[in-house]
């Protein structure tokens, strides 16, 4: 049994938007992550730092949420920012119930524990957005959505998963870089940095955090190993 995570799927597999046209890494990327999680056993647990499926809708992304489900391992679910078809949790929980995903978890204002180690997480939120004043009411909810998910996982050691990085060069999202400290979260994983912006990833520990960029094409689309 491990713990694992993996950030930016961007799966499109019944869609037009396959990411391979990019080239380099994501040149048949969708056999790397096949071969990425050929070292993951069913007892393992992967968390997925978002930006799944280009999907606009449950219905769309399915093609893309059946081949997450048929890979080995339970795979645990944060939000990105390119994952239009994130609905309210018990819409998603219900769509994957009724398609069979059972190794198909949403985290959402809640925890899942490994072991005795809570994983907690959400979206976050990165520099990109902060120039629109209007989401400022989507800044706090993320804020608070955090806040629910640590305080729901009480006394357990804590690891968080965020799609945006809370430090990047040049930036650093204070709020949830506070809350981290303060319920003495361990590590936090995050994804959303691509090609050149990857040369810019903040990454070991700041405070007492340990920070580490686990976007698929920085990883080789082979899911970084937590812990056993
Ligand atoms: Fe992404």
């Amino acid at each position: 049994m491990a713990l694992y995570a993996i950030g930016d799927t961007h799966l499109s597999l019944s869609g037009n938007k396959p990411m391979d046209i990019f080239g380099g890494a994501w040149q048949g990327y969708v056999d790397k992550l096949r071969i990425g999680f050929e070292s993951i056993r069913e007892d393992d647990t992967v968390v997925l730092c978002g930006d799944i499926s280009w999907g606009m809708s449950l219905v769309e992304s399915k093609e893309d949420f059946s081949f997450l489900n048929a890979l080995p391992g339970k795979k645990i679910i944060i939000k990105g920012n390119h994952d239009y078809w994130w609905t309210t949790k018990s819409k998603m929980d219900r769509f994957f119930a009724e398609q069979g995903f059972s190794k198909l978890q949403i985290l959402h204002n809640n925890c899942y524990t490994y072991e005795n180690i809570a994983l907690c997480g959400t979206r976050g939120w990165f520099y990109e957005e902060d120039a629109k004043i209007a989401d400022q009411k989507v800044f706090n909810r993320e804020i608070s959505r955090l806040e629910t998910s640590l305080k729901s996982a009480e006394n357990k050691e804590k690891l968080c998963f965020l799609h945006y990085p809370p430090y990047y060069q040049g930036y650093q999202c204070k709020p949830i870089i506070d809350l981290l400290e303060q319920y003495d979260v361990k590590a936090c994983y995050y994804g959303h940095l691509h090609g050149g912006s990857q040369r810019l990833a903040i990454q070991g520990k700041l405070g007492n955090v340990a920070y580490r960029l686990v976007a698929a094409d920085y990883i080789n689309f082979k899911p970084t190993k937590i812990c056993d």
